[in-house]
């Protein structure tokens, strides 16, 4: 399945264009299937219907644990390092990965969990986040991650638009030097949430929770209730594997939907291929299961596989800056694969973190969620992969399922800030406004997909209209990313970040919208405009205008005020980096607010606003570029 030389690239990939179906199914072949498809592929992206492998039924976790335990049962499937450096990390074999899956759907089924039903997990990066994922794919049951970081309104939101049944979290999470305390969270959230039966708890940092008589259990108490026999509920491979949901342009974060059998093949030969993952290496991701790049390179990716992924509880700076490079050293890490904004921020620190680290282990240099520029490349080149680990500078999303276009490490010749070319199976295009095709090199337009993918999503929970409307109707029978795009002389693909109103902040996909109504929730808003600016470390900073009358008394005050309501409505990684008390937004006579002016504003680039002579009242921009200047 691994990809050995960029002439096997090539010819690999012109199959992939040619003959896809045949292609997919070579690729599928080397999966366990309890029955083999009878159709690789229907699709059509008018409705859009995706089918990937139908009448074919297998059980992801038989893929991700069973068929690894003959062979590999003693190896290291999760090695968990802390957050606390003195504490202890913790190993677990295949085998015992196996046994406490297992035990856990036990728990589940006990509870009530059945195929189909949705279960929401809000859980610390500890190995049982790992296990309670695994546990409902094993007997079916979807389940929908929510980052720790989300508020109680947030997860609220995610548990009624899934209706979950069960919710699976902790006493709380350590991060850094903080304390989250997420069965609070929870508590709060269920308030609105008549869906949810059970709540099971497991203790971690064990702070004092309430524990509600008839909802809330112990994840300690059940294992013991139950035994390691659990069968995996054979799935059909277009049923439902999870729900996680992401921001767009529009207000309401939606439920992006994954299927079984096609996600694990994309997850899977992406692990295998851009990694270059050798057996018995040690594949550390830096990101929370709470995102996509956490599912699929953490869990699904890595296990299916039967390689050992590294779980990483804390964050880079605790307690030191040299905490990530200690990891490296400590796990003998081969394969390290992180976001820009980690890079950057360590970068900040000099080289003094790195003094007598020894990361000799590492051998590949992964990179995504957002562009990375070129210093923070050459610095993660030259100071941690020593200039002689490859950089996978990996492009995709939450609805891709898997990395889209990235380099093939140790195939794909690299070029700093470039994710290169496009996987095998992967046919991107770029267009002009009008969808028209923007043929050959040196070219920029926006980013499409014009044929399917296995990985690729078939829904947005409960409104499949929603899912037409926002990826497959923008341009006629192509995916639209909403990213735009450089094609450069030598085909190479360079993301130039969101040509929609979606900010990516620190690697995570905030919606203007989605931060403009948390802001109006404030009692003393009228009206709020939100944009994205370059922000150094976190790559784009979310920069809001503020129509709020009498904030005069403490503009400070006020400030902080917004804050805590963007906190309690959405969570702490919405909050504005920067707040602007305007009196009017630059509206359209139709009454739009052009954000094209306000973009430039925050970026400081007044002097390029271009035509504001359509605008309602022109003076508003007067106002607007003398207070930010101040
Ligand atoms: O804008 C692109 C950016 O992140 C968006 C997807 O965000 P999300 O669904 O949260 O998934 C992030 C992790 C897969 C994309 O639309 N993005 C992701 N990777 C890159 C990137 N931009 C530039 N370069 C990348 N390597």
């Amino acid at each position: 399945m691994q990809i050995n030389s960029f002439e096997e690239y090539q010819e690999t990939y012109k199959l992939s264009v040619e003959q896809p179906e045949q292609f997919w199914a070579g690729i599928a072949d080397k999966f366990l299937w309890r029955k083999k498809w009878d159709k690789v592929l229907s699709w059509n992206f008018s409705e859009p219907n995706i089918k990937w492998f139908e009448g074919a039924r297998l059980n992801i976790t038989e893929n991700c644990l069973d068929r690894h335990l003959a062979e590999n049962g003693d190896k290291p499937a999760i090695i968990w390092e802390p957050n606390d450096p003195q504490k202890d990390s913790i190993t677990l074999s295949y085998k015992i990965l196996h046994e406490q899956v297992c035990r856990f759907a036990n728990v589940l089924k006990k509870n009530g969990v059945k195929k189909g039903d949705r279960v929401c997990i809000y859980m610390p990066m500890v190995p049982e986040l790992a296990v309670a994922v695994l546990a409902c794919a094993r007997i079916g049951a979807v389940h929908s991650v929510v980052f720790g970081g989300f508020s109680a309104k947030s997860i609220a939101d995610r548990i009624n638009d899934a209706e979950c049944k069960v919710v699976i979290t902790a006493d709380g999470a350590f991060r850094g030097n903080k304390q989250i305390q997420l069965k609070e969270v929870i508590d709060d959230a269920l308030i609105g949430c008549p869906t949810v039966e059970r709540v099971i708890v497991l203790t971690h940092t064990r702070t004092p929770v309430s524990m509600l008589k008839g909802r809330d259990i112990w994840w300690e108490d059940e294992i013991k209730l139950v035994d390691t026999n659990c069968p995996a509920e054979e799935m059909d491979a277009e049923d439902l594997l999870f729900i996680l949901y992401t921001s767009g342009s529009t207000g309401k974060p939606k439920g992006v939907v994954h299927t079984i059998g096609g996600y694990m093949v994309y997850a899977g030969y992406t692990f295998s291929n851009v990694f270059n993952y050798q057996k018995d290496e040690v594949f550390f991701c830096t990101a929370d299961i709470g995102w996509i790049t956490g599912h699929s390179y953490i869990v699904y990716g890595p296990l299916s596989q039967g390689a050992t992924t590294l779980m990483f509880e804390g964050i880079p700076t605790y307690p030191d800056a040299s905490r990530m490079w200690q990891v490296v050293e400590k796990h003998k890490v081969n394969i390290l694969y992180t976001a820009p904004t980690a890079i950057r921020s360590l970068m900040s620190f000099g080289l003094e973190p790195l003094n007598g680290i020894d990361m000799s282990s590492l051998r590949v240099l992964g990179s995504v969620g957002e562009p990375i520029n070129e210093e923070a490349w050459h610095w993660f080149d030259e100071n941690i992969g020593k200039s002689k680990c490859p950089i996978v500078d990996t492009w995709w999303q939450t609805e891709t399922g898997g990395i889209m276009i990235s380099p093939i490490a140790y195939v794909t010749p690299t070029k700093p800030s470039f994710a290169t070319l496009p996987l095998p199976g992967i046919q991107p295009i770029l267009v002009d406004e009008n969808g028209k095709e923007i043929e050959g090199n040196g070219v920029n337009g926006n980013l499409c997909i014009k044929f399917p993918w296995p990985g690729m999503l078939r829904t947005t929970y409960g409104d499949h209209e929603r899912c037409k409307l926002t990826y497959f109707s923008t341009y006629e029978n192509l995916y639209f990313t909403g990213d735009g795009c450089l094609r450069d002389e030598d085909g190479y693909y360079r993301i130039t970040g969101r040509v929609d109103d979606v900010i990516n902040v620190s690697g995570h996909r905030i919606g203007t919208a989605e931060v403009e109504n948390a802001i109006n929730m404030h009692a003393g808003v009228v009206e709020s405009a939100v944009v994205g600016f370059p922000h150094e470390v976190k790559g784009q900073g979310i920069y809001a205008f503020v129509i709020f009358p009498n904030h005069h008394e403490d503009a400070d005050l006020t400030r902080k005020d917004i804050l805590q309501t963007v906190t309690r409505v959405i969570g702490a990684i919405a909050k504005p980096d920067k707040i602007l008390f305007v009196t009017g937004l630059p509206k359209t006579r139709s009454g739009k607010i052009m954000r094209r002016i306000l973009r430039k504003i925050a970026e400081g680039d007044i002097a390029n606003l271009g035509d504001i002579t359509t605008l309602l009242d022109p003076a508003v921009v007067e106002e607007i570029i003398e207070k930010s200047q101040k």
